[in-house]
């Protein structure tokens, strides 16, 4: 890959790049579109599959996250997506005696709140792969999805803090028609799972409709616990956290007015969603 990656910077070819877990979905190719819009007719687009188990906790659902290369694979091949990188456990992290893997990127601020809290060595993961996915696939431009806010901003933090030579692209939340934004984890969500999901969204769309009804701030604590009311009113919902923030710098404040983010995560029956908004 980054042999292949070599020869196209030599030619003059703009590299795109969309890091990715696999089973795709619209939202993943909203990213895959932007990265082809970026980088023109001539350029690249590489999309990587792996399923990172760096970033995924001892009781998480690493060994059963969603996959489907096959299904993938075409969609992919319908956006004329030029090389999918899909290397295994061993390439990415070699072990054995004296070779192990033993070395990781590790961001020390943006990355210590909310899926940081709640996800300890989370964000270890994801920064270190993205670093080495970033080092393979050489890319001019990395196309992120806003979804996942936090890891947008760690990443962004960790190009500019490293000097690595590309431009970070953050693309909108692809949704549902009721809302619910787009993520391989919606597969676990079966029957009534579903509907309650739209808790998330509700949530937000709550929030909204308070800030753009009144000129005052209002306090993160009320709309904390008027938020954890209504999401546990869902009989399998529960709130694993609520954040109010300042978008740069992802510093919680007391106060929510207009410009405020918003960002939460809510465990549906086993399943842990998040979402977040700009208010
Ligand atoms: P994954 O969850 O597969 O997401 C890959 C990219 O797609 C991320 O940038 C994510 O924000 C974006 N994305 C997911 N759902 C989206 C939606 N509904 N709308 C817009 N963009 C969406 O995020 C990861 O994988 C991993 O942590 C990774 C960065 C690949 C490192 O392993």
């Amino acid at each position: 890959m980054q042999r292949l990656a070599m020869g196209w910077r030599r030619e003059g070819a703009k590299v795109g790049f969309v890091p990715t877990m696999g089973y795709l979905h619209a939202g993943h190719m909203s990213l895959v579109k932007r990265a082809r819009q970026l980088v023109g007719p001539k350029g690249k687009v590489v999309v990587s599959i792996y399923v990172n188990p760096t970033q995924f906790g001892p009781k998480e659902d690493f060994s059963r996250y969603p996959r489907d290369m096959a299904r993938d694979t075409k969609l992919c091949r319908g956006e004329k997506v030029d090389v999918i990188f899909a290397p295994t456990n061993e390439e990415m992290y070699p072990h054995g005696e004296n070779a192990a893997f033993s070395t990781y990127v590790v961001e020390e601020v943006l990355s210590k709140g909310m899926e940081g809290a709640s996800r300890p060595t989370h964000f270890r993961g994801v920064t270190t792969v993205v670093a080495k996915l970033f080092n393979i696939v050489l890319p001019d431009y990395a196309v992120f999805g806003a979804k996942d806010f936090q890891q947008a901003a760690v990443i962004k933090r960790m190009v500019r803090d490293l000097n690595f030579p590309l431009q970070m692209v953050v693309a909108p939340t692809h949704r549902e028609s009721d809302g619910l934004a787009m993520s391989s984890r919606n597969k676990y969500l079966e029957g009534d799972l579903r509907t309650q999901a739209i808790v998330l969204w509700r949530s937000i769309q709550k929030v909204q409709a308070a800030v753009r009804a009144t000129s005052k701030p209002l306090q993160a604590a009320k709309l904390k616990a008027d938020l954890k009311k209504l999401i546990e009113t869902e009989p399998a919902a529960k709130l694993d956290y609520v954040e109010f923030f300042d978008p740069d710098t992802l510093i919680p404040t007391p106060k929510v007015s207009r410009g405020t983010h918003m960002a939460l995560a809510v465990f549906v029956g086993k399943t842990r969603l998040i979402d977040n908004a700009l208010l």
